[in-house]
């Protein structure tokens, strides 16, 4: 099955009252996995990469290889660029066949944040590619994670519905008390700014940071308009954890063994993932 825009995905999740999962993949191995995963549940899904993710495959290479893959899985799936940091990032995107984009310039001053999305919409638009842009900041749990700011600042509604209405993005990331990363302390969501961004923006919402977050959190943020969760701690960690168990136990141990038996690691964290979002059975 080739991507389909992102946007078709949130949308059917809103009128289903589920959320959609957007998880981390860096390689073939990852991407692979997700899909074998999401196809035996059935679960629409969302590939994400961002520039922290890039080192080795770039849009250019994690692009086409993914479609690639996609030839083999019947998996109903976006393609999402998480976190773009420039206008070229996000153009690189667009020709490989990315179906979703977000450039995050949410640490900038408001207006060049909005000049910059509505750019992002008018290149992406034509090419029935879905837009996410960011207002307010969502910031690091902890000091691994390679997204967000060091720290947080809260998206105030009115700002959204300015935000949404210059720049005409498909779908915003909101700041609600959610930070990227392995959370030390509980998160405390703030559900009714959540519930007056939505009422004010009605476009669907993505909550950031999902690694973590209670799943009758989830099911609240869900109700007040989240659609989409992104989710990459809760699957970069069992990875490292498994890689270093094994080189502990056998420090010669063959590097590409190794790595296979690491990314097996991550099936429990997307079949969680899939199934407290309620995306399980909706493809
Ligand atoms: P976590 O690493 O906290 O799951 O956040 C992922 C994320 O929001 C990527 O954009």
């Amino acid at each position: 099955m080739p991507f389909v825009p992102m946007s078709q995905l949130l949308n059917a999740a809103i009128a289903g009252g589920y959320a959609v999962p957007s998880f981390a993949v860096w390689n073939l191995e990852t991407t692979k996995l997700v899909l074998s995963v999401a196809e035996r549940m059935k679960a629409p899904i969302i590939l994400m990469s961002a520039p922290a993710e890039f080192s080795v495959l770039p849009p250019e290479d994690l692009g086409p290889a993914s479609y690639a893959l996609m030839k083999r899985f019947n998996v109903v799936a976006a393609l999402h660029l998480d976190h773009g940091d420039s206008l070229d990032i996000v153009s690189d995107c667009l020709d490989a066949g990315y179906t979703s984009v977000m450039l995050d310039f949410s640490a900038r001053p408001f207006e060049e944040n909005a000049g910059a999305l509505k750019k992002v919409v008018e290149m992406a638009r034509p090419r029935g590619v879905t837009v996410e842009g960011e207002i307010g900041k969502v910031g690091r749990a902890d000091d691994a994670t390679r997204e967000g700011v060091k720290e947080s600042t809260l998206t105030e509604p009115a700002d959204a519905v300015e935000f949404v209405r210059r720049t005409g993005v498909d779908t915003l990331a909101v700041s609600i008390g959610n930070a990227h990363g392995k959370y030390s302390k509980l998160p405390k969501l703030d559900f009714d700014r959540l519930g007056k961004i939505y009422a004010a923006t009605r476009i669907p919402l993505v909550l950031h940071g999902g690694s973590g977050t209670p799943p009758e959190d989830l099911r609240r943020a869900i109700s007040l308009g989240i659609a989409k969760v992104n989710v990459a701690t809760d699957l970069v960690t069992p990875v490292r954890e498994s890689l270093l168990a094994q080189w502990k136990e056998r420090s010669d141990y063959w590097t590409p063994l190794a790595m296979g038996k690491a990314v097996k690691t991550m099936v429990p964290a997307v079949e969680k993932w899939i199934r407290q979002l309620g995306a399980e059975g909706r493809a």
